[in-house]
């Protein structure tokens, strides 16, 4: 179902409106492709039931086939219905955390199409907080499978230009709601092992969902974690631009070595800090884990467009809060 030209909607981010949903659930009905925005990244949307619609996202993206899909949902009752078995668990975090960034792999129930799963036994499910998405979801009344809309392996779209800039001409309609607010994709907790496992951080924490499950999770690993989870190849969520993560004591030797080299350098830093002066192209970020998520991947599709050298990372410090900005940036720098 390819489209030919893709058609941008602007859409209110809180009190989205109903016409405009209503066309778009329409569409998603009738098999199409519809970008729209969660409050982590735009997600690219299609029918979860239908799997020629879930097959034209694959395409879109040049995904491939091997990487499952997350499917989103309204509520808990909808999300029960992909599932074969839903443990205690599931209800605390769904209690706790949805709508919100957090998406729970469960045994996947016989109504969910082979190619959504990448054939596999699991699914992910998650209930967005985002008023576009969950008005969305109402209207259309289905479950849509959505990735992050983008091409695949590129660091995922945090506004509707960034999703028109990978799919312009591939997909049919971008619900354009301005930013969005969580910039990193959600955490993927994998209920079917015990203890349970983080497959992906994000903005809840490991020590979050602790507190709310009242026992002990797995953190994300890597090898166990990428068989798990197909989506977390190594190098994945990528500019095009050689990237590299530098700590702040070393970076402006780091970066005057580059520049003594006569490379092109882009410099990404901590906000107040000095460590990027001799550098022409900088943007900072505050440090605040929650305001630098936020504005990560924007700060890295704008370096990336100037089509440098290198791009220069200075390093978030460390702690749990941290976590998800740092595996996004060992990602990117892969
Ligand atoms: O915040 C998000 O999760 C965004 C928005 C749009 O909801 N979506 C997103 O989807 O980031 P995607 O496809 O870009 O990343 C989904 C990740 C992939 O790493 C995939 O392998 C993993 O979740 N995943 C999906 N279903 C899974 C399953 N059944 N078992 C294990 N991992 C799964
Ligand atoms: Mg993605």
């Amino acid at each position: 179902m390819k489209a030919s030209s893709t058609i941008v909607r602007t859409i209110h981010p809180h009190t989205p409106e109903q016409e405009t949903l209503a066309n778009a659930a329409q569409r998603l009905r009738n098999g199409q492709l519809v970008a729209f925005p969660t409050e982590t990244v735009y997600g690219l949307g299609a029918n979860a039931l239908n799997a020629d619609a879930v097959a034209a996202i694959y395409a879109a993206k040049g995904r491939p086939a091997a990487n499952p899909i997350i499917v989103h949902v309204a509520d808990v009752e909808a999300a029960k219905q992909l599932t074969r078995f839903w443990p205690h668990e599931a209800d605390l975090l769904a209690e706790h955390f949805w709508p919100g960034p957090l998406t729970i792999v469960l045994p996947r129930s016989s109504q969910v199409p082979d190619i959504v799963t990448a054939g596999g036994p699991t699914v992910g499910i998650r209930v967005p907080g985002h008023p576009v998405a969950l008005g969305l979801l109402q209207t259309a009344q289905i479950p849509l499978a959505a990735p992050s809309a983008n091409a695949s392996g590129e660091i995922s779209p945090t506004c509707a230009e960034h999703v028109l800039r990978s799919l312009n001409g591939k997909i049919d309609l971008i619900l354009d709601a301005g930013p969005t607010q969580v910039g990193l994709e959600s955490t993927v907790v994998d209920l079917t092992t015990k203890p349970i496992r983080i497959l992906r951080p994000g903005q809840i924490t490991k020590a979050d969902l602790e507190r709310v499950i009242g026992g002990s999770v797995e953190a994300a690993s890597s090898p166990a974690t990428e068989l798990r989870s197909p989506g977390m190849l190594p190098r994945h969520y990528a500019p095009r631009t050689a990237a590299e993560c530098v700590p702040s004591e070393t970076f402006e030797k780091r970066l005057n070595q580059l520049l003594n080299d006569g490379r092109r350098v882009g410099c990404l830093i901590i906000e107040s800090s000095n460590a990027a002066a001799r550098c022409q192209l900088v943007k900072s970020l505050p440090n605040r884990p929650a305001d630098y998520a936020a504005g990560l991947y924007a700060a890295l599709h704008e370096l990336d467009r100037f089509h440098l050298d290198r791009i220069l990372i200075e390093m978030p410090p460390a702690g749990d809060a941290w976590a998800a900005i740092h595996d996004r940036l060992r990602r990117a720098t892969a």
